[in-house]
């Protein structure tokens, strides 16, 4: 059994989808694991009239697929209690906070509250502005703010925003959350870097030659449309999740692995990021959106078909590009990006690519003009592990090469086991642990470089779209971008049937 964690969580939005489908199966693998026993409560709150026993249905229901023990599941739901709450209206937290103090008791919570806000990020301010006038904080144990994406439509929001949350809660109780930032691989960037020395002695730019990022989806915007027209992919995917694990990769090693040391280098990288001029943005960033094809028998529509979607969208679904990090290890190395909707594999993975050898000696006797490049990939989805290419000789007379790989492919049991991101992220909130999220800082920075890509596209007027059929990895300009400088993305699921 592991040590148990006590805590009361107050979720906003406790009726609506993340809810469902991430927090409550999330927090039953916690509690089946021994994390949660008996020393927590959950109240859920949303505006529809619920009683506990229905919601606690609702709870014992999102845990289907689990395939829980009855028993267990219905142990585990007789801790969620529900509060119809509209979080505009000041005399709920009233009610609210009564609900927390009478639970706090019943549970022996010690005053240790976790508020989770899963609903429109609009309501953000209001609830943590609320929390703290109607004293729903609890100053005997921990107060911790839990928020999703999206922080924020542009630089300027994100900061208003901030400084509503500000008000209430200290940076260092405010978790923001990025679900790629609890990923197993995501994290295990970390372990490859700095637990090897032969990575981490070539992790710079005298031995690397540039560093590719792609994170694409097969799916489309399916009932999301409302939501992604005032988004686009540059929003949705560039600012946090792949500016994030460009971080990753990027920073220094830490003094330590302590959430404060890796922060810290974290920001520090940042600030080298570069921010472009609208001239560059124009050149190192393009964006595309997916049109109608038929894939593998089936019919795919356009994006501008999808509900909620303008018949003239100008919404990206694609984005590639350049980002660059100004500083001794990395200046002349480009990070390549590329994220999508509607693209040939769902698939999350890093190439880095390594500077050819400055002669190939075999030439003269196997008329190689090249030899490959040693690329090590790192696999974030929908596997976990990593490959290193390398050049060996060819078996038999003569002496032609031929890349090799060096595969490490977690073991399916190890798969089964590796905890979900949710999971590990609410962990780490109980824990307090604050590494696998993101702090003001590197948002406020991350906002300011997507915000010229964003005012560039906003006033010009977008391609001609669809510029890319469904099913295939983006538009054209996409490889013309790194064919312009000499280059080429490794990861081309349509070609061949790499992973
Ligand atoms: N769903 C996902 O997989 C996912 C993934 C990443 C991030 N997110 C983010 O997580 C947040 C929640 O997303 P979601 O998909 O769960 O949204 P959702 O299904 O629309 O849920 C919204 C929730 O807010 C409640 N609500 C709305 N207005 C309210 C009010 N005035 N007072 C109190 N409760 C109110 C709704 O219940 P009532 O209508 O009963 O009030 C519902 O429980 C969003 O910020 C989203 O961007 C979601």
């Amino acid at each position: 059994m592991q040590d148990e964690k006590v805590a009361l969580f107050i979720i906003f939005g406790g009726s609506g989808d993340l809810a469902r489908r991430k927090l409550y199966p999330s927090l039953f693998r916690l509690y089946q694991k021994g994390y949660l026993q008996k020393h927590f409560a959950v109240i859920g709150t949303a505006r529809r009239p619920w009683s506990n026993d229905y919601y606690q249905q609702i709870v014992f229901d999102s845990l289907a697929s689990l395939n829980p023990d009855a028993e267990q599941a219905k142990e585990f739901a007789s801790h969620f209690y529900y509060q119809s709450h509209d979080v505009t209206n000041t005399e709920h937290y009233v009610v609210l906070r009564e609900l927390a103090q009478k639970l706090d008791t019943q549970y022996q919570l010690a005053g240790n509250r976790i508020f989770y806000m899963a609903m429109s990020p609009r309501f953000f301010g209001t609830i943590a502005g609320h929390l703290k006038s109607e004293d729903v904080l609890d100053d005997r144990g921990f107060n911790r703010l839990v928020i999703e994406k999206p922080f924020g439509h542009d630089f300027a929001s994100a900061q208003v925003l901030n400084e509503d949350i500000r008000a209430s809660f200290a940076e260092n109780q405010i978790y923001r959350i990025d679900h790629y930032l609890g990923k197993e691989m995501v994290q295990n960037i970390s372990a490859i870097r700095f637990g090897n020395n032969i990575i981490e002695s070539l992790w710079n730019n005298r031995y690397i030659d540039n560093i590719q990022i792609t994170l694409s989806e097969a799916l489309g915007v399916e009932e999301r449309g409302g939501y992604y027209e005032n988004s686009g992919a540059l929003r949705d995917m560039v600012q946090n999740h792949i500016s994030q694990i460009a971080t990753l990769l990027a920073m220094e090693p830490p003094v330590s692995f302590d959430a404060a040391d890796i922060r810290s280098e974290k920001i520090k990288v940042l600030r080298s990021l570069h921010i472009g001029t609208p001239e560059e943005a124009r050149q190192d960033f393009v964006r595309g959106q997916y049109g109608a094809a038929t894939v593998a028998g089936e019919a795919l529509d356009n994006y501008r078909d999808a509900a909620q979607v303008a018949p003239e969208s100008k919404t990206e679904t694609f984005v590639a590009g350049k980002m660059t990090f100004e500083n001794y290890r990395w200046a002349g190395v480009p990070f390549y990006i590329r994220t999508g909707k509607r693209l040939a594999k769902k698939a999350t993975r890093v190439d880095v690519v390594f500077k050819q050898l400055p002669m190939n000696i075999f030439q003269s006797v196997n008329k190689q003009d090249n030899l490959a490049e040693n690329v090590l990939t790192i696999y974030i989805e929908p596997t976990e592990g990593f490959t290193l290419q390398l050049n060996a000789k060819r078996v038999g007379q003569g002496f032609a090469t031929r890349p090799a790989a060096l595969t490490f492919r977690h073991s399916s049991e190890a798969a089964t086991n590796t905890p979900e991101a949710y999971e590990r992220l609410l962990l780490d909130i109980l824990n307090g642990d604050s590494t696998n999220f993101t702090h003001w800082d590197e948002l406020a920075q991350t906002w300011r470089f997507a915000d010229v890509i964003e005012k560039v596209w906003a006033s010009e007027p977008a391609p001609d779209f669809p510029n890319y059929l469904s099913g295939s990895m983006g538009p054209a300009c996409a490889d013309e971008l790194l064919a312009r400088d000499g280059r080429h993305w490794v990861y081309d699921p349509t070609q061949t049937d790499c992973e």
